[in-house]
């Protein structure tokens, strides 16, 4: 029973609206710390999934933030439609964005979403077309 599965915690993310863009990864960091999780697996977890959640709102036309709790793993999985990403291993080098200015003046796009989702994980798994994206990324508890 290593994967056997718990609960599924499910957000709607709609892109560019920054009002509200932070609260469902919140709300997960929330719930995993009323788990009582270890404060590493959460920080981690709560560090994947707002980096997973802004994205959604910067750079896609919307998605679904999941947060699936396991006996030995927490899974988030960020899933949105268009535009996809043209070159994943770019997308992942440290620096790299092209969040436009109006996004930076917010204090968004220091290209370090990607590469910290991907360091802070133990399993992590990117499939993207021009119809969405796909992330699926697992802590270990
Ligand atoms: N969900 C997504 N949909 C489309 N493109 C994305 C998505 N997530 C990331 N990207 C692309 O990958 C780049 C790097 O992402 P990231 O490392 O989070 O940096 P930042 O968000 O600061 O630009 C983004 O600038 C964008 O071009
Ligand atoms: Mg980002």
């Amino acid at each position: 029973m290593t994967d056997f599965f718990l609960k599924r915690l499910s957000f709607n993310i709609v892109a560019n609206d920054f009002t509200v863009a932070g609260k469902s990864s919140s709300a997960i960091k929330n719930f995993l710390k009323s788990m009582g999780l270890e404060a590493s697996v959460v920080r981690r977890i709560a560090i994947i999934s707002y980096e997973a959640e802004i994205n959604i709102v910067i750079h896609s036309y919307g998605g679904k933030l999941h947060c699936d709790l396991y006996e030995d793993k927490i899974t988030i999985i960020s899933e949105d439609t268009g535009p996809g990403i043209a070159n994943i291993d770019l997308a992942l080098t440290e620096g790299y964005s092209t969040a436009p200015e109006s996004v930076r003046e917010l204090g968004f796009g220091a290209g370090m979403g990607l590469p910290n989702m991907k360091n802070y994980s133990d399993d992590f798994e990117i499939k993207s077309s021009s119809e969405g994206t796909f992330i699926k990324i697992s802590v270990f508890v």
